[in-house]
């Protein structure tokens, strides 16, 4: 496997009666056998089962042509490509395409309109030529109002300057095969689309045509992607359940939450490339997880985002003293490419004898490590994932590793991982506010 996951600092071996006990976690054998059976039998239906989102290292590969396909339409129209979605629409894609943009792909620039600000949105356009621009609108439902919204403004102004049909050839769509406003726009328009499978949810969708249309279309690997998202997910079914290293940090997560009061989850990875993978974990885990099941205590821990070295100089303080309510996750790079050894004069190595013969890399291995058994030492519990290289195959082998945990902790929890009722609440809410908003304004209009 890519990654190497160690679980030892969870336990109390390490981190005494603030981690898990072995005695424990083989008391929870059971319900992690069940857990394990119900999603390997599940996914036997591929697309077509509850957990379907997890197949998708699999069952896209026949779909595989076609994204290519387009991706090379994308990069032969334009040089910016503009990628409107929000949520579990944009944030594994945003990922992705961060980890890896400095590993020259010859695609497009991408740019990604997912909040809403008006000012943003305004200086993008400044900066794009029109002639140059492609628009690849990606939201499930197909009518997300931030999404809409953005990419009616988008649309207007390409039309504006190349005039309607022009513009219609340098669109692209990714949405639900059959509904949604932006379906019924892709058939009057006949904008080419690609559609999200229906029984994959936004934040579990990013080995779709949701991630996988701009990351190719920006030159990513799609291919090793989905290998190393095949080759976790591989490893997660095809044992025996205490040889799933998923459900393992699954059981982990969950104890710690739901029996020893762990509420916040830190993940803290040592390598910059990630910095937005973790922002896709914190959606993931937040979405799937923050649930109530009628008379149960609510599930989920807080998912925080922190990032080695930097909130050493910041968090850390608050992780090593506070109270105790934290669990962690590192994420370290064991091989650094275009490493330095650092340049030091006679007199630069007399004041720094310490720094003599080393390189960078060495000095965030070292502040990882101490990072780590500070934390270990203040008797926090602490998983580090290590990872060889970032790549697409690595990527991809993280991605389907935190979507599995994710929803094997949620069958832990006894909840429904895959639904947001409250997000769904929420807008709903926003469009009856508008709804008000836009009565008011019209009779301030008719104002003297
Ligand atoms: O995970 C989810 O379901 C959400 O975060 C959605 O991805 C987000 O709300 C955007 O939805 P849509 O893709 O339908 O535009």
């Amino acid at each position: 496997m890519a990654l190497a996951i160690r679980t030892d600092n969870m336990y109390s071996d390490a981190v005494g009666d603030q981690g898990i006990s072995p005695t424990r976690m083989d008391a929870l054998a059971p319900q992690l056998k069940a857990v394990h059976t119900r999603v390997v039998d599940d996914l036997a239906q591929g697309l077509a089962g509850t957990y379907g989102c997890l197949s998708l290292s699999a069952t896209m590969l026949p779909e595989l042509e076609r994204i290519h396909a387009t991706a090379a339409a994308i990069r032969a129209t334009c040089r910016d490509l503009v990628v409107v979605g929000i949520g579990g629409s944009s944030l594994g894609t945003k990922a992705i395409w961060h980890a890896l943009h400095g590993h020259p792909p010859e695609g497009p620039r991408l740019h990604f309109v997912e909040n809403v600000d008006p000012y943003d949105l305004k200086l993008l356009l400044a900066h794009l030529v029109p002639q140059d621009t492609a628009l690849l609108c990606i939201s499930k439902s197909g009518g997300t109002l931030e999404t809409v919204v953005q990419f009616l403004v988008l649309r207007d102004w390409l039309a504006g300057h190349l005039g309607a049909d022009r513009a219609r050839r340098q669109q692209w769509i990714v949405t639900d095969p059959e509904q949604g406003w932006l379906r019924a726009l892709a058939r009057e328009e006949n904008i080419p689309s690609l559609a999200v499978p229906p029984s994959v949810g936004g934040r579990y969708s990013v080995l779709s045509a949701v991630g996988l249309l701009p990351l190719a279309a920006s030159g990513v690997d799609i291919d090793a992607l989905l290998a190393g998202g095949r080759e976790l997910a591989r490893i997660c079914q095809d044992g025996h359940f205490d040889a799933n290293p998923a459900l393992e940090m699954a059981a982990l997560y969950y104890l710690l939450d739901a029996e020893q009061g762990k509420r916040i989850s830190v993940m803290m990875p040592y390598v910059n490339r990630l910095r937005l993978f973790v922002d896709w974990y914190c959606q993931l885990w937040a979405e799937s997880l923050g649930k109530t099941r009628a008379g149960t205590t609510p599930a989920g821990s807080l998912p925080v985002r922190a990032m080695g070295a930097v909130d050493q100089h910041s968090q850390l303080q608050m992780y090593l003293e506070s109270r105790n309510d934290k669990m962690f996750t590192f994420i370290e790079l064991t091989h650094w490419e275009d490493d330095a050894v650092i340049p030091l004069g006679a007199a630069d190595r007399e004041q720094y004898p310490h720094l003599h013969h080393k390189t960078v890399a060495d000095i965030i291995d070292a502040e990882f490590r101490a990072t780590r058994e500070a934390i270990t030492e203040a008797r926090h519990p602490s998983l580090t994932i290590e990872i060889p290289a970032v790549n697409a195959f690595v990527l991809g082998s993280l991605i389907e590793l935190y979507q599995r945990v994710t929803v094997y902790t949620g069958l832990l929890y006894g909840i429904n991982p895959l639904d947001q009722p409250s997000v769904e609440k929420g807008k709903r809410i926003a469009i009856r506010y508008l709804q008000t908003r836009k009565r008011l304004a019209e009779l301030s209009d008719i104002r003297p």
